[in-house]
């Protein structure tokens, strides 16, 4: 180049600058957004409620520099308009979107998401503004869209979502532009998905259709997406195969198919082929088969999670040569095996990439290895609920730096660390090693965790002093539970936990706590004392709360040594739900300011010496579920507003008091009444013949609702969880404590009273009674004859009586019982020769002079060997059909229960006697 050239150069550049700086000058003086556009943007304010001022800065001429705005540099058409709120509900939008926008001829992108359009429709207008490559409508409030048919207009458009906004006609919305390249249409009220021959959008990379209720098969275009690298298409009802033709899918980098409904339940094998997978969800699918060793040709793979399936067989070991690996969900399924088979070699590349790693509730067994340690990165560590052994020492966390949350309970292993570890993690999440033997010394590390919000420490061996550290809880813990240790000492009084912020679930029950009650921090919501040494009155603990506001919900004090009186200050726990002061030294009356509390849904007094009649004010106790005061010395009537007072009433049980008068025919009326227990009181009178009238004793019991409780819910709102409670009965003779109540169980107990009479035939309509106790009253009369149709007896005792008449037939049909007493009465003629009869022993009929043959040493004349004289021949016959039909009706149940068996949730719940009994038909079952 010559110097002139260069000159010349040199010019026109200055030139070229000068004029450059004029124009950008001129961006703000002359050239600036057109009025049309101008006008266009504050009409559409116009249309807006803006209450947290976002768009204070459209104000003035140019429009182009106004919040959310922008234009195009040279032509200052507004082209860009973004609203999106990412700062919470208080700076949302309301109002109406304005047809004004129409004026925007230019604009390309527009997202109004997150905003709150108060449920107007999408406007269909938006389908005009022929430039829009990209829009975004999702979770603004919009209340629906008639059709979708406006959006096959935007022919430029490339990104649509439209989470949230309802779609009223699921039929049309698959006319999109060919143009289209990412479609979210989340909760979206989808029920159809139409299965067109040829769709036109064939560059899609990106499809979204979770949480609708999309009631179909995958459909087959789907698979003409060969661009497609995400595809969601979870919570729905999907059913049918899951197509093999995914495999032509393979540019799928995301894929979610979690929970549907598809069928056949397998593993698809094809999602080996899938190579550049990076987040794989097929959980909640009850997929059965195992993963397969391929599984380590899925080298990009960051994301898998398989929970709540049904896979099985062991973890492969290339599992751990995945080096992309971060999350991995295979919770709730029934892996077998040793789980660390893919950590057993330290060179593997999980180690490094490792975050989460959740295995709970499966059957992996054998020992944790030591190159657990390595896994630096690690966050989450939960493997409860498996069958896990063997010995943890300091080197299994040698460098699990990063550890947030850790549940290793239920499995049984033991923890070995020195008593001055210092661990390397700081845990701000679970810290759950129930089942984990750690003791006898309380562990000192756990000084070092102070930010934890759930500690289960409970069956860990600790027989120790808790130590004064431990009560400076962290602030957000709402869960300690230290229970069924061996730990000693007496609690620091006032119990505080340091400076809670959440309501906090205290479980100290089952220990060898001594010494008297503390007052109590009002942030707990469960404090559980159960079988502890706990001795002295509980009035300073329940007349002086540390502060009036508490939130106490359950109190568990059973079992211990407590004395005194129940004090007059009930007041104080208005938020109390469940009461269980059972089995101590109790005194005096119940004070009449229990009525105040009216969130009351338990009640168990039982095995104290409290005596008085019952106050008036527990009228107020609506909410009540269980009434059990139970042995102790109450006294006076039963009272009449039993029957009005309460209409949820499961349990009622005034057993060993001194109760007299006759049974009020007004506790029939409650028909919720599955456990009546009167005995061993001065009742007198007739046993009502209303009795029919309690309904939950008549009819079948379904699991649907299994659950005793409605979930109770704390004054903020939160999740109380269970309710455990728990109740005794006698059934079979024996005293047994049913924990987790259910529909499933009733009883009727009269026994040891005085009353006389009849039984009343009408008791017989009670057809799912389990257990019937009428013994040791003066009751006369014959044994009602339809006493076959309660099939669902266990226990029968009428024993210690004066009934008279022969055994009727009918017992037969009783294909449950297992425990029979009829002893004691003047009973006559032949005992049925039916098995039903004689697999009970002697005792069971003695004391009847008239009664005669097996299993009685007394024979029978001749004229006594036919059965059922007193009996119409009719009903006898119909016996015998049932006879052979039991076996029948037990396998039928039986299946009945299979199922419960495998529904843990529902097994959680159910009383003991009745898992028992499930065990026990299963075997059979299985025979
Ligand atoms: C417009 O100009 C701004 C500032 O000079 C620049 O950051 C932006 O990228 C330009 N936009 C376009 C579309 O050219
Ligand atoms: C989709 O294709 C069909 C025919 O192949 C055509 O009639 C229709 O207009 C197209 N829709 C769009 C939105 O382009
Ligand atoms: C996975 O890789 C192995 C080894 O390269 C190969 O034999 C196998 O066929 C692959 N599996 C699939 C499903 O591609
Ligand atoms: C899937 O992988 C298997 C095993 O490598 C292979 O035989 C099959 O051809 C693959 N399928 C496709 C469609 O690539
Ligand atoms: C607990 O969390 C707080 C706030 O996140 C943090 O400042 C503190 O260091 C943490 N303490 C421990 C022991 O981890
Ligand atoms: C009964 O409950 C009401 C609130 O529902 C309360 O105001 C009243 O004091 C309670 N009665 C007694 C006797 O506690």
């Amino acid at each position: 180049m010559d110097k002139s050239s260069h000159f010349i150069v040199s010019i026109v550049l200055f030139l070229f600058t000068i004029i450059n700086f004029s124009w950008s000058q001129g961006d703000q003086r002359n050239v600036i957004c057109t009025k049309i556009e101008r006008d266009a943007l504050l009409n559409f304010k116009k249309g807006l409620n803006d209450s947290s001022n976002r768009l204070s800065s459209w104000a003035g001429e140019e429009c182009c520099t106004w919040m959310g705005v922008q234009c195009n540099n040279a032509t200052r058409h507004v082209i860009h308009l973004d609203l999106r709120n990412t700062y919470g509900w208080e700076s949302q939008l309301s109002g109406y979107v304005s047809s004004s926008l129409l004026e925007l001829k230019h604009l390309s992108y527009l997202d109004l998401s997150w905003n709150n359009f108060g449920g107007s429709h999408v406007p269909p207008f938006l389908g005009s503004l022929h430039n829009l490559r990209y829009l975004d409508l999702s979770e603004a409030g919009f209340d629906g869209v008639e059709s979708l048919q406006w959006v096959s207009h935007l022919s430029s458009l490339q990104y649509l979502d439209m989470t949230r906004v309802r779609i009223v006609n699921s039929s049309d919305w698959l006319n999109m532009p060919p143009s289209l390249l990412k479609l979210r249409l989340s909760e979206c009220d989808l029920d159809g998905i139409p299965s067109l021959s040829n769709v036109n959008f064939t560059s899609l990379v990106s499809l979204d259709l979770s949480w609708n209720h999309i009631n179909s098969s995958i459909p087959n275009w789907l698979f003409n997406h060969r661009d497609l690298a995400s595809l969601n298409l979870g919570g729905n009802n999907f059913h049918g195969p899951i197509p093999g033709a995914f495999v032509n899918l393979n540019s799928l980098k995301v894929l979610d198919l979690s929970l549907n409904h598809f069928n056949p339940k397998v593993l698809p094998y094809w999602i080996y082929n899938l190579t550049n997978l990076v987040h794989l969800d097929l959980s909640n699918n009850d997929l059965q088969g195992r993963i397969l060793n391929d599984i380590g040709n899925l080298t990009s793979l960051n994301y898998l999670d398989l929970r709540y399936n049904k896979l099985e067989d062991e973890l492969p070991s290339t599992l751990g040569n995945l080096c992309s690996l971060e999350y991995v969900d295979l919770s709730y399924n029934d892996f077998t095996g040793e789980m660390f088979r893919f950590l057993k070699n330290s060179s593997q590349c999980i180690v490094h990439s490792l975050r989460y790693l959740v295995l709970e509730s499966n059957q992996l067994s054998g020992p944790i290895p030591e190159s657990l340690g390595l896994i630096s990165r690690l966050e989450r560590f939960h493997i409860s609920n498996n069958s896990l052994k063997g010995v943890l020492t300091e080197v299994h966390f040698g460098n699990l730096r990063s550890l947030d949350s850790l549940d290793m309970s239920s499995n049984l292993l033991v923890l070995n660390v020195s008593s001055n570890w210092v661990p390397p993690f700081r845990l701000e999440g679970k810290l759950r090693m129930g089942s984990c033997q750690m003791g006898p010394q309380f562990p000192t590390w756990l000084k070092t965790q102070r930010n934890f919000t759930e500690l289960d420490l409970s069956n860990a061996g600790i027989a120790d002093f808790i130590p004064n550290w431990f009560w400076n809880l962290p602030s957000k813990v709402s869960f300690v539970d230290l229970s069924e240790n061996h730990i000693k000492g007496v609690l620091p009084n006032p119990l505080k936990f340091g400076n809670l912020q959440t309501s906090t679930d205290v479980y100290l029950g089952s220990n060898h706590l001594e010494g008297a009650l503390p007052r109590l921090s009002s942030k707990v919501s469960i404090l559980d004392l159960t079988n502890n040494k706990l001795s002295g009155s509980i009035s300073p603990f329940l007349c002086n709360p540390m502060e009036e506001d508490n939130w106490l919900a359950n109190l568990d004090l059973s079992h211990n040594f407590l004395s005194g009186e129940l004090p007059q200050c009930w007041m104080h726990w208005k938020f109390l739900q469940l009461i269980k002061l059972g089995h101590n030294s109790l005194t005096g009356t119940i004070p009449s300011s229990i009525g105040s509390l009216v969130s009351l849904i338990s009640l168990n007094l039982r095995n104290n010496n409290l005596y008085g009649e019952i106050p008036s004010s527990v009228r107020n106790l609506t909410n009540l579920m269980v009434i059990d005061i139970g042995l102790n010395n109450f006294s006076g009537n039963i009272p009449t507003w039993v029957g009005k007072s309460f209409p949820n009433l499961i349990v009622l049980v005034l057993r060993a008091n001194k109760f007299k008068g006759v049974i009020p025919l007004e506790l029939c009326r409650v028909s919720s009444l599955q456990i009546l227990d009167l005995a061993h009181n001065n009742l007198s009178g007739t046993i009502p013949r209303c009795l029919y009238n309690l309904s939950a004793m008549a009819t079948e019991k379904n699991t649907s609702n299994a659950y005793l409780y409605r979930t109770p819910v704390m004054p903020n709102g939160d999740w109380l969880g269970d309710l455990n409670d728990e109740i005794q009965l006698m059934v079979k003779g024996v005293e047994r404590e049913y924990s987790k109540t259910l529909t499933l169980v009733t009883s009727l107990d009269l026994s040891s009273n005085n009353l006389t009479g009849k039984i009343p035939m009408e008791i017989t309509s009670l057809l799912s009674l389990q257990s019937l106790n009428f013994s040791g009253n003066h009751l006369t009369g014959k044994i009602p004859i339809k006493i076959g149709n309660m099939r669902s007896m266990e226990s029968l005792d009428f024993s210690v009586n004066h009934l008279s008449g022969v055994i009727p037939p009918s017992f037969s049909n009783l294909s449950f019982l297992s425990s029979l007493n009829l002893a004691y009465n003047n009973l006559s003629g032949v005992i049925p020769l039916t098995t039903q009869f004689q697999t009970f022993n002697a005792s069971s009929y003695i004391g009847n002079p008239e009664l005669c043959g097996p299993p009685l040493k007394k024979k029978c004349k001749e004229a006594e060997t036919s059965p059922g004289q007193d009996a119409d021949s009719e009903e006898s016959e119909v016996d015998w059909l049932y006879v052979s039909m039991a076996l029948g009706f037990v396998v039928g149940f039986c299946g009945f229960f299979m199922i419960l068996l495998f529904k843990k949730s529902w097994r959680f719940a159910l009383f003991g006697f009745v898992e028992d009994m499930t065990d026990k038909l299963c075997i059979m079952c299985k025979l």
